[in-house]
């Protein structure tokens, strides 16, 4: 086997899994996984002889951007892939990665990848040459290969350059002594024909993919699965003209608005309980956490604390309501809220103090973001709810937020077309142009670049 060891650093279980099987299938060189670049850093220290480095760029533990700096300063000798759906020309203007995109090669592997191009790459970057497997075989780690093998492929031992001991003959299931006679021996690898493989391969996916649909994990693992979407908010928000800037600011405080909410019990347990529900309730704070982010840093109070309470108020904001269906509802006027049934307009009406008093509840939050999401649903013309408030009553915050909302909500509930958009902006235009919401409105045409 070759010294030189590869390391692969990803954040979601499955990309991590399956690059390490496409890489292991075909070269002899060891792998090490890691899930952020402080992992990815230790593994570095612990293994000098690592000869290469694959990482994902958005990790919640510590980016891929952090794994590049420590790696340029510590051991530039050591080649980096960079693994992100993002385009070359977005990456490399982020600083944390200024110096990765000067050569003529380009390091970046595009998500979600390509065998080929994944092999490819770390062939061209490479100090010393990768170990072809034998021909005729793919390489399976001994932990992979006893937790995917449900098609009960043979499996061979690796004992000499060029030979190959069949130890698992097909259909056969495999003993737990001799699990015990190879991994004594030290091997962490067996082999798989390579007719076999494919069949392998497709139940190993089936069963990461089952993995990940059936986990019934903590909240930390579903911020980080709801965050893998962060790629297309990213991409919808370029999209519809926001800058680069502006979505780099914006995905710094929602990365740490939701890493302080994993460190605090409270709030994350009143999380999950967001988390737990379909896709639009979270889709929709995530969503008004960029837009606001971005309004208010062109504003005149765009500070750290300003970015904060907005980021929590658009994960609170309909933390009350049970129903995605019901949180879909913006205004009273709406038809959907003409055909509710009483009691679930008053579920409706009542939410923005609902979500207050859990809030309340937490005790560490600042009385503006209860403010914010008391307003949330307050009109510039006064009929909004529940309180009826007009554009010179709703607090400067919430009519950034309220903007956001409604910018969010239409981009989540509608086609996103070129013909959206314009119809979008001609509704801001139209009715949040005076009162407290002509400052945030101003602002939010700048962040789109309108
Ligand atoms: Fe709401």
């Amino acid at each position: 086997m070759s010294e030189g060891k590869i390391l692969i650093v990803d954040d979601n279980e499955s990309n991590l899994e399956i690059m390490a099987m496409y890489i292991e299938s075909e070269f002899d060189n060891e792998t090490i996984l890691g899930s952020s670049s402080v992992d990815g850093i230790e593994a570095v220290k612990e293994n000098p002889e690592i000869d290469i480095v694959i990482s994902d760029y958005y990790m919640p533990g510590g980016d891929g951007g952090q794994l590049y700096q420590w790696l340029k300063e510590n051991r530039p000798d050591i080649p980096f892939l960079l693994v992100c759906g993002e385009n070359q020309d977005v990456v490399e203007k982020l600083p944390e990665l200024s110096g990765l995109f000067s050569g003529d090669f380009s390091p970046l592997v595009s998500k979600p990848f390509k065998k080929e191009e994944l092999l490819e790459k770390m062939k061209l970057v490479m100090n010393k040459e990768l170990i072809k497997v034998i021909d005729g075989y793919k390489r399976i780690s001994i932990d992979r290969f006893l937790t995917f093998n449900k098609c009960f492929v043979g499996a061979h031992l690796k004992i000499g350059d060029n030979k190959m001991l069949k130890v698992v003959n097909k259909d056969d299931e495999i003993s737990e002594e001799l699990i015990y006679n190879i991994v004594v021996k030290g091997v962490k690898y067996l082999y798989i024909e390579e007719n076999e493989y494919e069949s392998f391969m497709d139940s190993a996916m089936s069963e990461v993919m089952e993995k990940l649909a059936t986990r019934d994990g903590d909240e930390t693992e579903k911020v980080k699965l709801q965050m893998d979407s962060v790629e297309s908010i990213h991409e919808g928000l370029r999209y519809v003209g926001m800058g680069e800037r502006a979505i780099e600011l914006a995905h710094g405080v929602v990365e740490s608005t939701l890493n302080t909410i994993k460190s605090n019990k409270k709030i994350s347990s009143i999380l999950k309980t967001i988390l737990k529900k379909d896709n639009y309730i979270y889709e929709l704070s995530l969503l008004t956490c960029y837009i606001s982010t971005a309004i208010a840093n062109e504003t005149e109070w765009a500070t750290t604390e300003t970015y904060k309470k907005l980021s929590y108020a658009s994960l609170m904001q309909d933390v009350s309501l049970k129903s995605n269906d019901l949180a879909k509802i913006c205004k009273k006027t709406d038809k959907a809220f003409e055909q509710l049934k009483p009691e679930e307009k008053q579920l409706v009406l009542s939410h923005p103090l609902k979500s207050c008093e859990v809030v309340e509840g937490l005790g560490e939050l600042s009385p503006d973001v209860r403010n914010i999401i008391w307003e949330h649903h307050e009109r510039p013309n006064g009929d909004g709810f529940p309180r009826g408030l007009n554009k010179s009553k709703i607090g400067t915050l919430s009519c950034i937020f309220i903007l956001s909302h409604e910018f969010a909500h239409r981009l989540l509930t509608e086609p996103i077309t070129h013909e959206l958009l314009e119809s979008i902006h001609g509704d801001l235009d139209k009715n949040y142009s005076s009162g407290n919401f002509k400052k945030p409105h101003e602002a939010l045409k700048r962040a789109f670049n309108r």
